[in-house]
């Protein structure tokens, strides 16, 4: 049993020289997000406030501290595209993450080439090896325990197109750690590869 814990009010500070919370609550996927505005500028940035939420309909959904690019343009287009990011990847998804004007494209800024989505207006990373077009089906504003409205938005997206490469794909089966996915893990630098030597299997109980 562990006896010394080092014990924190969030809203008091954490008195460490870096937020924990991030850490500890990782690795986490990374929600590599492509949308497009009215004007038609491509927009992509990586959120690793992001995850799966529901199977059916399939719900993915992404959080922006501030009412960033992505949001708007998922909010107003009504749709957006989640990209695999994966280690060959990993300097291209980090380029697309600068703080740049709605007008820079970050596709062109990163290197990297647009393929067309087959329902949706945004495009996908051409390179990424998985991608899911979304629809929006709803954009909420977080509030705290108390109510008090934080400057932070969730934006939740049902999948209605889902494109693998197919060599990721063994037997019907998708092998996660053959794309090579990457995460977000501890401190300000920390990322984590899953590779076939970190998985193992667990049977679930009946
Ligand atoms: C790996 C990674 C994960 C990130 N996760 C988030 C996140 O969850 N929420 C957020 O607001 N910003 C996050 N950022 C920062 C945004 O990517 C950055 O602010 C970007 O400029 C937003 O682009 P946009 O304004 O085009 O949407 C992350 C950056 C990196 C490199």
């Amino acid at each position: 049993m562990v006896t010394d814990f080092y014990t924190y009010e969030p809203r008091l500070g954490h008195g460490l020289a870096h937020d924990p919370f991030n850490a500890i609550i990782g690795p986490r996927p990374i929600g590599w997000i492509s949308t497009v505005d009215a004007a038609g500028i491509l927009n992509l940035a990586p959120y690793s406030f992001f995850n799966a939420f529901n199977y059916a309909p399939p719900i993915i959904g992404f959080s922006s501290s501030g009412y960033k690019d992505s949001v708007r343009n998922a909010r107003e287009s009504g749709e957006f595209v989640w990209n695999l990011a994966t280690r060959a990847l990993a300097e291209a998804m980090n380029s697309t993450a600068a703080t740049v004007g709605p007008e820079v494209d970050e596709f062109a800024l990163a290197g990297l080439s647009p393929m067309a989505s087959s329902v949706v207006k945004a495009p996908r990373v051409g390179a990424s090896r998985v991608a899911m077009e979304c629809k929006v089906a709803d954009v909420v504003q977080l509030k705290s325990a108390a109510g008090v409205m934080v400057k932070t938005w969730l934006v939740l997206g049902e999948v209605v197109m889902v494109h693998i490469d197919r060599t990721l794909l063994k037997d019907g089966v998708y092998d996660t750690a053959a794309a090579r996915p990457i995460l977000r893990a501890g401190g300000p630098t920390g990322y984590a590869e899953i590779r076939p030597e970190v998985m193992f299997d667990m049977v679930r109980p009946k």
